[in-house]
């Protein structure tokens, strides 16, 4: 089958395009670094011939409310017109468990407005909602770290092994589309500033984290917010497992 991956040199998107690689399906890499820019819409009608699925795994540069909601809106837009022109039978989106619980977080008001530009649009859909990956706590801790600190919120999470995320976005990308699919979710609740601190220990990077609640993580993603419902999907990989692969000798 012949797929599409958007966002295929990405985290999320260059894992899910190998394992459809290796799968034997065809796989079309969409990224501006590709050729294929979302923004504008350069090259991807021809990138769609012959598409039957597309998984959308884009991300954008931090923005404001405003600033996410519209470049999420226009990769989206621009995504799906060019799909439907193109005929493609399966639009599949990766999105994150909790954002229609919490206001106040601009990248989860993105990820809104592209959920419903999906459901409300002209090709079949499944919306996949993940909670936050194994690599989520050092990324977030890295945006603030300034001389050897960085402040990080106490969240609690059930993070996921990326390649976990991307073994089931290839099959359920070569599937039906589903409509929602339940949440995906790693096997164990863990605190966001531990793993932090476990993961930047595993780096051999010596970093002071401050627990801290900031605009974009705010008190409202305290508790159980982030977790995913009971009906979730839980994938194999540990946090420890994932870690443990990373951690030098
Ligand atoms: N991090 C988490 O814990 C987490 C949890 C659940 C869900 N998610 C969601 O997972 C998705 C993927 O995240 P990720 O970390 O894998 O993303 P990432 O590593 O930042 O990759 C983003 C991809 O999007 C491409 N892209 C950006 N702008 C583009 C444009 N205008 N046209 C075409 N391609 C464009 C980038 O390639 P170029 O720069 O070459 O264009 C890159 O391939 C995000 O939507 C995020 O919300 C994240």
């Amino acid at each position: 089958m012949r797929v599409a991956v958007a966002g295929a040199t990405g985290n999320i998107g260059s894992l899910t395009a190998a394992v459809l690689r290796r799968q034997g399906h065809e796989v079309v890499g969409i990224s501006r670094s590709l050729g294929v820019d979302l923004a504008t819409g350069d090259g991807l009608d021809e990138a769609l011939r012959g598409v039957e699925a597309v998984v959308d795994a884009t991300n954008i540069a931090p923005a404001d409310r405003d600033g996410s909601v519209e470049r999420f809106a226009r990769l989206t837009r621009t995504l799906l017109a060019a799909e439907e022109r193109a005929g493609v039978r399966h639009h599949v989106l990766l999105s994150i468990v909790g954002i229609h619980r919490v206001e106040g977080n601009p990248h989860y008001a993105g990820k809104r407005e592209q959920e419903r530009l999906v459901e409300n649009g002209p090709v079949p859909w499944t919306i996949v909602p993940a909670t936050q990956f194994h690599d989520f706590a050092a990324m977030v801790a890295g945006w603030t770290e300034r001389d050897g600190v960085a402040d990080i919120a106490p969240l609690l999470v059930q993070p996921i092994a990326p390649a976990d995320v991307a073994e089931i976005l290839a099959e359920v990308a070569v599937g039906e589309p589903l409509g929602r699919h339940a949440d995906i979710a790693g096997p164990r609740t863990q605190d966001l500033v531990d793993m932090a601190r476990r993961t930047l220990h595993a780096q051999g990077r010596r970093v002071d984290l401050v627990p801290t609640w900031s605009g974009v993580f705010g008190t409202s993603m305290a508790g159980d917010v982030l977790l995913p419902g009971e009906d979730a999907r839980i994938a194999p990989t540990t946090f420890e497992e994932w870690l443990a692969a990373r951690t030098a000798p």
